[in-house]
């Protein structure tokens, strides 16, 4: 059996503080020759799982590899197969361990293929061990922080063949000017800054991406003018808290500035996730209502209507803060699109409070929402809380959650009908191939008639009918 190298391995201790300092980088990755003598005719293939951050660690991966000489596979058969995986509860993790059991197929047929693992699951210490006692055929653990030293690894992989595990706990450095493959022509992901610094109780992201930390505004600027002149039509702003943006320069930048600089870009449509209703500026609604190329949908996670709970979560505001908040967006940017997360079950719940969050669905008239039974995860704070709630009484308040959130957004759906909207079309419906799908500019889903053609355009739709979670509509004037 293959040797296992460590090179690092993450550590919850060092993950949790935040006095660590970072630098930035602007060098070019180097391939060595080993490395693209090696890709010559191999092929690669990335599985990602999780949220957007982890969408465009995948593109990085990708142009490095490509830059390296692999191709894209359009499966798992591939020389290099990476599973980028997303921590966040406990059934994304229970997928990817489902997946990497699929993988060992694949390495019976082709024994020189590498199979590697990364992304946040596996800046935990637990996961790196459960992988390597259980699923033998895994070669490659990388970390979060590390992604760039991917060629040095598989140039150490081929020459050697032993199996290496390399997670660094904490983030060292930014790094710009890094190759991508984008995953899409016309819709791009733009990070602004990395890490998260709420440690919101139930939460891993502050342990599996580290201290927050934003990048130079130029940088930023100038990655936004490149895409608008590759002709992307829309550009979202990535942080786990974008309206900490800035912070960490204490010289005066703020988000608010920083989404006026790109809406001054003209990209046709701008969006930016996730607002932390903690610290969200009214200067920041003054930006987005000023601007007819930032988008009026806003992703406000509430995470739940309890101030007590909101207090045992970690989340800085109570319920009567939220719905100001909502108020005073409403009040000030017409027919805004509001999103939210919530969580049910969390630690100790009671019914009462529970009714709560009923009650703040009730107040916020969402038009989309992501909904989840609180999943404990290890060293966060909440894991610890001894939790009274049964799966039972958890899952019907997921139920009745689901149910209060569907009025509203039904409703928001159903008030469309009738009307025209701006649609991004983003390519033929998964459903039904003769149809195509897109979003409007408050991130509704739309299928209509077209032509493929109109893939990566923004066209004019009306609403013909509305279901809850799609509307379907026909093309004006293509
Ligand atoms: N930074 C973003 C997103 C973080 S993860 C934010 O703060 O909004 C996305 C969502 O996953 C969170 O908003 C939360 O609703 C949910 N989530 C995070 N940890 C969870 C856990 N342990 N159990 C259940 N849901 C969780
Ligand atoms: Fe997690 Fe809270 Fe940070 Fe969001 S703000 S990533 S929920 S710790
Ligand atoms: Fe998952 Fe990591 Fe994103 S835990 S939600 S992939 S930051």
């Amino acid at each position: 059996m293959a040797k296992c190298e460590f090179k690092s391995l993450p550590d919850a201790k060092l993950q949790r503080q935040r006095n660590t300092s970072f630098s930035f980088s602007y060098d070019e990755i180097n391939i060595s020759e080993t490395l693209s003598n090696y890709a010559k005719g191999k092929t690669y293939y990335i599985h990602t799982y999780g949220c957007q951050a982890n969408y465009r660690d995948e593109e990085i991966i990708s142009g490095i590899l490509t830059k390296a000489g692999f191709i894209k596979a359009n499966d798992e058969n591939a020389d290099i197969i990476i599973l980028n995986t997303c921590a966040v509860r406990e059934n994304a993790e229970d997928k990817v361990f489902g997946k990497i059991g699929e993988l060992k197929a694949i390495k019976a047929k082709n024994k020189n293929a590498i199979i590697a693992i990364c992304g946040c699951m596996v800046q935990q210490i637990h996961i790196i061990n459960k992988i390597l006692d259980i699923y033998k055929h895994v070669d490659l653990i990388f970390g979060t922080h590390n992604i760039t030293d991917l060629p040095k690894l598989l140039d150490e992989i081929i020459l050697k063949r032993n199996k290496i595990v390399d997670v660094k706990s904490q983030p060292s450095l930014i790094e710009e000017n890094l190759p991508s493959t984008r995953l899409s022509s016309f819709k791009a992901f733009v990070n602004i800054s990395y890490g998260c610094d709420k440690f919101c109780t139930y939460c891993i992201v502050p342990y599996t991406r580290g201290k927050e930390r934003s990048r130079k505004m130029e940088d930023i600027l100038n990655e936004c003018r490149e895409l608008k002149e590759a002709g992307y039509q829309e550009v979202t702003l990535l942080g786990q808290n974008v309206n900490a943006y800035g912070k960490d320069f204490k010289d005066g930048t703020t988000f608010a500035k920083l989404l006026e600089e790109v809406a001054k870009l003209n990209i046709p449509r701008i969006r930016f996730l996730t607002s932390h209703p903690w610290d969200f500026k009214e200067e920041m609604i003054d930006v987005i209502a000023k601007y007819d190329n930032i988008m009026k949908y806003i992703h406000l996670p509430v995470q739940s209507g309890s101030s007590e709970i909101l207090k045992l979560m970690g989340r800085r505001y109570t319920s009567d803060q939220y719905k100001q908040l909502v108020t005073l967006i409403r009040s000030k940017i017409k027919d805004v699109y509001l999103s939210t997360d919530i969580i049910v079950g969390f630690p100790n719940e009671t019914e009462e409070q529970f009714q709560e969050t009923l009650e703040m669905v009730k107040f916020a008239q969402y038009d989309s929402a992501f909904t989840f039974i609180y999943s404990p995860r290890n060293n966060t704070p909440a894991a610890k809380m001894v939790d009274n709630v049964t799966r039972e009484e958890k899952s019907s308040r997921f139920k009745r959650l689901v149910a209060e959130l569907e009025k509203s957004v039904s409703a928001s759906s159903m008030a469309m009908v009738g009307k025209t909207f701006k649609v991004l079309v983003e390519g033929a419906s998964e459903k039904d191939s003769s149809m195509l799908s897109g979003y409007t500019e408050g991130n509704k889903l739309v299928h209509f008639k077209g032509d493929l053609s109109l893939v990566g355009k923004i066209v004019d739709v009306k609403i013909i009918v509305s279901h809850t979670y799609s509307l379907i509509g026909e093309l004006i004037n293509a």
